[in-house]
């Protein structure tokens, strides 16, 4: 056996040198992976490093232009994913693709409906029902398979979405950004499931921009920067740090830019707010020109709520709402938004994104009065804000007109945010403003968010990553069972002090 063959048997998965082009840019430029039988493989890098491409091409989602993929020493190149999944390899996409009007047996199923007997064209219900509920039952998932798709929370949505992966019996996984929408107790039921896979000799691979996970689960640890292979190490030998220094390319010495925001007086008062059909219950809080509220709390404390129900998505049963010591009602999303409110809401992905338009189009949406000089678009202001935006986040992207679909996740969220920045609002209410953003960008939505609040502008901001809430915010309410547990000065407060609060009603 020569020596070449025996380095591609020692891996379960292996791609070389794969190489893929896109009008433009360079998604993948010689890029290798070696992945283990019975580990976790994570891939990092910035948002447009390439690592949802390298996995699309392992897929076959894309064509690769060159380059190879062993599978178990066999050379392997997938059309398309149902050849992928025939040969063992499966993927939970980043953006979940479900038909929402069907039931959770059938998105299972979808592409391989089980036959009543052989050569009948019916599809058995009932053993499709069956076998869903085994599998459920295995990986401890507490959903009825019949259920509506769209009747769920797209947490559970994306754990329907990992079972199926699971269902192939696949020899490797690709997790590609799995958590940014599970609940914390949903990313430990994955990380159980991670775990029972590994000792099946599964091979995971694993993208996350949440540096305490990929340390916690992951054996190997693979940096990609601007579409090439940086590194790859044990995940035991290296440190967060590192791994930041790896992907930036730099040492980023600050997570957190320094305030500098004034403090004036109240802005907006908010008083026994209630929610029709949700949890909330009498909240009332103020909030000051040029400050930046946080809110925290577990998943289901009602922190979403106060945002939507303050912006009238979320039926109201009680509340009155004074800005700028004027009563308003911020009846329903249009009235919020002329009174000077803005929401970025949690699932963007889901609900913000015009996929077939280009860039500039999904930036300037939201504030197109800006640009209207009698009947006609002033061009020219639309190009400039746009400019704004990708320059300011750092948006990823060869022109203004490039399609957003065809954006990195993250970069796709970066658009989202610009195009409610640019409706200059007077309180800007952000749910999870950073969630799939990689660490270095982080830092300038940290800064636009600073800079609003030094224009006397308000923020409200919720978000479940503890530091970041202490590190940008002021003041911080936080949620419990639906009730305001209590308010807590960032300066002076603690990661335990919420915590404490945060269970204060549960
Ligand atoms: N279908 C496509 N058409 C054109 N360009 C694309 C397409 N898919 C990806 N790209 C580009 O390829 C590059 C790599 O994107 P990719 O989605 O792989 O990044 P990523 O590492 O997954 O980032 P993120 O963390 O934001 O998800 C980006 O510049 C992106 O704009
Ligand atoms: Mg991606």
């Amino acid at each position: 056996m020569d020596s070449q063959r025996t380095s591609t048997d020692a891996a379960l998965l292996q791609m070389e040198n794969i190489c893929k082009e896109f009008p433009g840019v360079k998604a993948l430029d010689n890029v290798s992976l070696k992945v283990r039988a019975g580990t976790v493989h994570a891939l990092m890098g910035e948002n447009g490093a390439g690592k949802s491409t390298l996995m699309k091409c392992l897929f076959g989602v894309y064509t690769k232009d060159s380059g190879r993929i062993f599978l178990e020493g066999q050379e392997v190149s997938f059309k398309n994913s149902k050849e992928a999944l025939e040969h063992g390899v499966a993927m939970v996409h980043q953006e979940l693709n479900q038909a929402l009007k069907r039931s959770v047996m059938d998105n299972m199923w979808l592409g391989r409906f089980p036959k009543v007997a052989p050569y009948v064209p019916l599809t058995s219900d009932k053993k499709m029902y069956d076998e869903t509920k085994k599998l459920f039952e295995e990986l401890g998932i507490n959903v009825d398979p019949r259920t509506i798709m769209s009747k769920m929370p797209v947490s559970q949505r994306q754990m329907v979405e990992i079972a199926k992966a699971v269902s192939f019996n696949s020899k490797i996984i690709v997790f590609d950004e799995p958590t940014s929408s599970l609940t914390e107790e949903e990313v430990e039921h994955l990380f159980r499931i991670i775990d029972m896979l590994k000792k099946r000799g599964c091979g995971i691979i694993y993208i996350s921009h949440k540096m305490e996970e990929i340390l916690r689960i992951s054996d190997d640890v693979t940096v990609m920067r601007d579409g090439k292979w940086i590194a790859t190490r044990p995940a035991s030998e290296l440190t967060m740090n590192e791994i930041i220094k790896l992907m930036v390319g730099r040492e980023l010495t600050n997570r957190y830019p320094p305030k500098t925001n004034q403090i004036g007086d109240v802005l907006l008062k908010v008083e026994n707010l209630s929610g029709e059909y949700s949890a909330l219950r009498d909240v009332s809080f103020e909030a000051k020109r040029g400050e930046v509220l946080g809110i925290a709390g577990l998943d289901g404390s009602g922190r979403t709520e106060v945002l939507e129900t303050l912006f009238g998505v979320a039926a109201r049963r009680s509340g009155e709402i004074t800005l700028d010591g004027k009563k308003i009602k911020n009846a329903n999303p249009g009235d919020s938004i002329r009174n000077g409110f803005a929401l970025l809401t949690e699932e963007r992905r889901a609900t913000g994104i015009f996929g077939i338009l280009n860039i500039r189009e999904n930036t300037v949406i939201s504030s197109l009065k800006k640009y209207r000089t009698g009947p006609l678009l002033n061009q020219k202001k639309m190009v400039e804000a746009t400019d704004w935006c990708i320059k300011s986040m750092r948006v990823k992207t060869p022109t203004q007109e490039t399609k957003i679909r065809s954006l990195s996740g993250g970069n796709q969220q970066k658009v989202i945010l610009g195009r409610w920045l640019l409706t200059e609002p007077t309180v800007l209410l952000l749910d999870e403003p950073t969630r799939g953003i990689d660490v270095g960008a982080k830092y300038e939505i940290y800064q636009l968010i600073l800079n609003l609040a030094n224009e006397g502008k308000t923020v409200l901001m919720v978000s479940s990553e503890m530091p970041e809430l202490l590190g940008v915010c002021d003041r911080i309410l936080v949620m419990s069972g639906g009730r305001l547990a209590g308010t807590v000065d960032a300066k002076t407060t603690n990661q335990e002090e919420i915590m404490a609060l945060a269970a204060k009603y549960v």
